[in-house]
């Protein structure tokens, strides 16, 4: 079964970076693997190939309109965009994104035919005070509200601990493993349907042949921009 593998380039890179990387990627192939590329918006229509499906990294849910700054699910659409990243926790944090909101754009997606990445996960605090497990079935409840189960197959869901994302620390095996199951059994017992679970936080070449073990795959930010090395992480989930 392919694995599914989400590239975060985040605000990582320049125009003239993404050139180069676009070249490099283009040229590879992985039959085990649906590869998603989510790039800045200005660099979306860069990413050009056949080998990888592109996804931007956030929305807004209105369609069109006097919202200056902002960009609909409709003109994602329009140039290509078969994913969208919604919930990020440096949405969440940065930008004080909330389920109500969340739920909205993931709604705003639906409607338009694009596909979403929905991030959740606890942070630190939340951990070391054993909230996680309520955390996760609130963020899934609120941000899924009046979500159709036949929806469900639309959404990918992608468990990021908050306090793994760019420490380098990865959660364990079994650690993910629990959780994953955990979002899978919320997921099941609220649509009696399934979905894709996927796991996000400092995951690198060291520790993804274990992590894709237990998920539907990962969800990559620092070791996706440098595009030889991220060749190798696909190359090992690829096997
Ligand atoms: P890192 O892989 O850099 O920890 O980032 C994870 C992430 O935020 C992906 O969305």
């Amino acid at each position: 079964m392919s694995k599914i593998v989400v590239g975060n380039l985040k605000m990582s890179l320049t125009k003239h970076q993404v050139e180069d990387y676009v070249s490099i990627i283009n040229k590879e192939k992985f039959e085990n693997v649906d590869l998603i590329l989510c790039p800045s918006f200005i660099h979306i229509l860069m990413f050009n190939s056949k080998n990888y499906s592109v996804g931007a990294q956030n929305v807004f849910y209105e369609q069109l309109g006097p919202y200056t700054g902002e960009i609909s699910a409709m003109q994602l659409k329009e140039i290509g965009v078969n994913y969208v990243i919604i919930g990020h926790s440096e949405r969440r944090t940065i930008f004080n994104e909330t389920n109500s909101i969340i739920n909205k754009k993931i709604n705003a997606c639906l409607d338009n035919n694009i596909k979403v990445i929905l991030c959740i996960g606890e942070n630190k605090e939340q951990k070391d005070s054993n909230e996680t497990s309520n955390v996760l079935k609130k963020q899934i409840e609120e941000a899924l509200y009046g979500i159709k189960s036949s929806n469900l197959q639309n959404i990918i869901i992608a468990y990021e601990p908050v306090y793994s994302i760019g420490t380098g620390n990865a959660l364990t095996k079994d650690e993910i493993k629990s959780n994953i199951l955990y979002i899978k059994s919320i997921i099941n017992n609220n649509f009696n349907s399934d979905c894709k679970v996927i796991y996000g936080g400092s995951v690198n070449k060291e520790n993804a042949n274990d992590i894709i073990d237990v998920c539907d795959g990962i969800m990559v930010g620092k070791m996706s921009n440098d595009a030889k090395e991220f060749i190798k992480l696909l190359s090992i989930v690829n096997m």
